[in-house]
């Protein structure tokens, strides 16, 4: 049921423009001690001003405590936070983040790892390839993004430890990725891992569903709420009986909150930190999460409020 983190403050220590959209920021401890441990792929929740908060990938190393790096870029269509993590944050101030959480980890029962990353889709890439560094199991890395200025930490990567293994893909120069050609190429042990924009996922998934690949050897990962898109229906609060309309265009959880129904734990408003699931007592569900396995989804048991939506007329919740 519902996820609960542990939140903590840290001081910024040091702030990056890595391209002209992306800021790299150095978060420590304030009071000293080490960082709590991660794996590759993880992400924490970020809480801002004025109730803001968004997931980032962590992007340093995992065996280095001392510290946590994320990637912010300044998204266009942003609720405020990545504004606010560009224009606000700077050297020294506070923030207060959760314990880490990986719904992106490297699966151990892999052959080889075909990493796929468009954008700042590369940042959970960057903690994982440190874990890779072992050689015990092979890897490569496809990098896609629109122009050289784009691709952030490109030279790192092109000069670095995984230099043989990282390709790059820049669309200005019409060097893009046949990706039926690269799952053409795979095993039947490797697993494919993406993140990055919307229609690349897609892409990936449904590419690598036409190449045959099974689908638990295809991993995604995107931080970003749902289109509240879909109908209108009738919320039923369980417990009290009460009956809320969302609107199209509407969460349920802003139709909770609009009538002060119930209080609810959302920490990150976008499907990934799991603090707002929610028990299904009656009707079926859009998921629209990350954070519930496919399984879960499947078994129509839990909902999470942020980013869920009812399939049919009315949906019953036990709240
Ligand atoms: S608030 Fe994080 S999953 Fe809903």
């Amino acid at each position: 049921m519902a996820n609960t983190y542990e939140m903590f403050s840290v001081r910024v220590t040091a702030v990056e423009q890595a391209t002209p959209q992306i800021k790299r920021f150095t978060l420590a401890r304030a009071d000293g001690l080490p960082m709590p441990a991660f794996t590759g792929g993880s992400h924490v929740i970020v809480k801002m001003a004025d109730g803001l908060s968004n997931a980032y990938s962590l992007m340093s190393d995992p065996r280095d405590l001392s510290h946590y790096q994320i990637g912010v870029r300044l998204e266009e269509q942003s609720k405020g936070g990545s504004a606010f993590m560009h224009q606000q944050v700077k050297v020294g101030s506070e923030l207060t983040i959760s314990t880490p959480n990986n719904l992106f980890a490297l699966d151990p029962k892999a052959g080889r790892h075909v990493m796929i990353a468009g954008g700042i889709g590369i940042t959970p890439f960057l903690s994982q390839l440190h874990e890779l560094e072992t050689g015990a199991v092979p890897y490569e890395l496809h990098y896609a993004f629109r122009s050289p200025e784009h691709g952030a930490f490109h030279a790192e990567l092109a000069e670095g430890p995984h230099a043989g293994k990282v390709r790059f893909y820049i669309d200005s120069e019409e060097r893009r990725l046949d990706l039926a050609a690269l799952f053409a190429s795979l095993e039947a042990n490797d697993h494919v891992y993406v993140c990055g924009p919307k229609p690349l996922i897609d892409a990936v998934i449904e590419d690598a569903k036409k190449a045959g690949i099974a689908d638990a050897h295809v991993h995604f990962e995107q931080f970003a709420a749902a289109p509240a898109s879909g109908g209108a229906f009738t919320l039923v609060l369980g417990r009290s009986g009460r009956e809320l309309r969302v609107e199209e265009g509407m969460t349920i959880i802003q139709a909770i909150e609009n009538v002060k129904a119930a209080t609810v734990d959302c920490l990150c408003r976008e499907g990934v930190c799991g603090t707002c699931e929610t028990r299904i007592l009656e009707g079926e569900v859009e998921h629209f999460d990350q954070y519930l396995s496919d399984e879960e989804k499947a078994s129509q048991q839990t909902l999470m409020l942020c980013v869920s939506r009812a399939r049919g007329e009315r949906l019953v919740i036990d709240l």
